[in-house]
């Protein structure tokens, strides 16, 4: 820093680029500011330039974690890095005595493992708060954390996969059915997750989980901003075989309205197929049978065709259907009959003084948005009934009355009839649908 006339500075920066400022908005910084320090409490000035600062030299030695306190501040990589071995996942189980106290480099396997450790030997209940802007790797975080504890607290089921196993083969099917390509991250995750992993009373092992989830951006189904897409399972659905394909009507992406109005069918580090094969994959470890699958990815096409619907004005009040065929292909999908099917979108069915049942037309947009609402409830009972599949599985099997209180709320889950089969809900999705709508009771 070099002082001029009247109060004027020039700052020479790390890089070598001069800046000019005022003798008045420098700042004087204590010298460890400068030293990249793995915990921000140890910084002799506890500001945002210092913070800043430390966080961006780690960075650049592609130290990616750093602490403020116990809280671990992560700033995303965006490219592989070999930290989260098992190697290291044993390492930083076997420190685990206390509370970031290992001496290792600040990690989120740290953040599990204390976790963990206060699990099995304090017996109390921990959570790991997950936030951040979309794109910080939330999601990655997650799945690292939920692979550590895998890893060190795996069931050891003496027969068939255990239940840590069945934890991690559900991220690809709650990505697929819940993530989508926006402007800011081609995998974000567009509703939230709420995942618990259970741990038995007098072991340290896993003995099952349970996922809640919560807001399922909807209005990306039927509409999406520029450069985004859909939710991927809506891409690969075409991924299905051919056959599958030429029964669900779908045969490219680009002929579907829900999907070719952003000008994005294919999203960079997406791979559709590869990720669709991972889906199969992991919905046969959880024991979703294969009908079951391809009843899902059915609804899938079904919402597809009912964005095909179009609409035309008959009057300022009425509309009809413009082409029939769609209405058809969604009707056979959804296993109705198609003139029912249209008569929802057009009419809607009031009923008077509590007595007789009138018949009032529905305009043009009012059309529209009975069709969109009816794609957007299909795929949202969809999700809610792919977690039920996943929790079905996930669950435990031990008897409440052995377990802390946590796990009585389990056993309810495990009586719950969520791999019913899914055509009798997809009938049932379709009385709550118009009922909600206020399009016709028929359906
Ligand atoms: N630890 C990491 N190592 C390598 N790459 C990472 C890491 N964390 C995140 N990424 C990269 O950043 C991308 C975005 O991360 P992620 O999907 O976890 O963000 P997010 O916080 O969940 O965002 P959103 O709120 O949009 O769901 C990932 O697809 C991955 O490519
Ligand atoms: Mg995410």
């Amino acid at each position: 820093m070099t002082s001029g006339g009247s109060g004027a500075v020039e700052l020479q920066a790390e890089d070598g680029t001069i800046y000019d400022s005022t003798a008045g908005a420098v700042v004087h910084m204590h010298p460890s500011c400068l030293e990249p320090v793995p915990n921000l409490v140890m910084l002799g000035d506890l500001n945002e330039a210092a913070i800043l600062h430390n966080l961006r030299i780690r960075y650049r030695e592609d130290q990616i974690y750093t602490y403020i306190g116990p809280i671990l501040v992560s700033c995303n990589p965006y490219k592989r890095m070999s930290i989260y071995t098992s190697e290291l996942i044993a390492q930083y189980n076997s420190h685990r005595g206390g509370a970031f106290s290992s001496g290792l480099e600040p990690h989120c396997y740290e953040v599990a493992a204390t976790a963990y450790n206060n699990v099995v030997t304090e017996g109390q209940n921990q959570s790991m708060v997950i936030s951040g802007e979309s794109g910080a790797g939330k999601t990655e975080a997650t799945k690292l954390c939920v692979r550590f504890l895998a890893e060190v607290a795996a069931s050891k089921e003496a027969s068939g996969v255990g239940k840590e196993q069945l934890l991690l083969e559900s991220s690809p099917i709650m990505e697929a059915f819940g993530n989508a390509k926006t402007v800011r991250n081609n995998n974000s995750s567009r509703f939230g997750k709420y995942m618990e992993v259970m741990f038995g009373p007098d072991t340290d092992l896993i003995i099952g989980g349970r996922i809640t989830k919560y807001l399922l951006e909807k209005s990306r189904i039927v509409g999406q901003n520029r450069g985004e897409r859909n939710f991927h399972a809506f891409y690969q659905v075409f991924c299905l075989p051919g056959a599958d394909r030429k029964r669900l009507s779908i045969l490219k992406a680009s002929d579907f309205y829900y999907l070719n109005t952003t000008g994005t069918i294919t999203a960079d580090g997406v791979d559709d197929l590869a990720e669709f094969q991972d889906v199969c994959h992991a919905f046969d470890a959880l024991g979703v049978t294969k009908t079951e699958l391809d009843d899902a990815f059915q609804l899938v096409a079904a919402c597809l065709w009912l964005g095909n619907i179009q609409l035309a004005s008959v009057s300022d009040t009425e509309s009809r259907v413009v082409n029939q065929d769609a209405v058809d292909q969604a009707a056979e999908l959804l296993g109705v009959q198609g003139d029912q099917l249209a008569a929802t979108f057009t009419d809607r069915l009031m009923i008077m003084r509590g007595q007789a049942t009138v018949k009032v037309p529905m305009s043009k947009a009012e059309a529209e948005d009975a069709r969109d609402a009816l794609a957007k409830h299909l795929y949202g009972r969809l999700f809610d009934w792919i977690t039920a599949a996943i929790n079905c599985a996930i669950v435990t099997d031990v008897r409440p009355a052995a377990l802390p209180f946590r796990t009585a709320q389990l056993h309810c889950r495990t009586s719950s009839p969520a791999l019913t089969p899914l055509c009798h809900r997809r009938r049932a999705i379709l009385s709550d649908c118009s009922t909600s709508s206020g399009s016709s009771a028929s359906l």
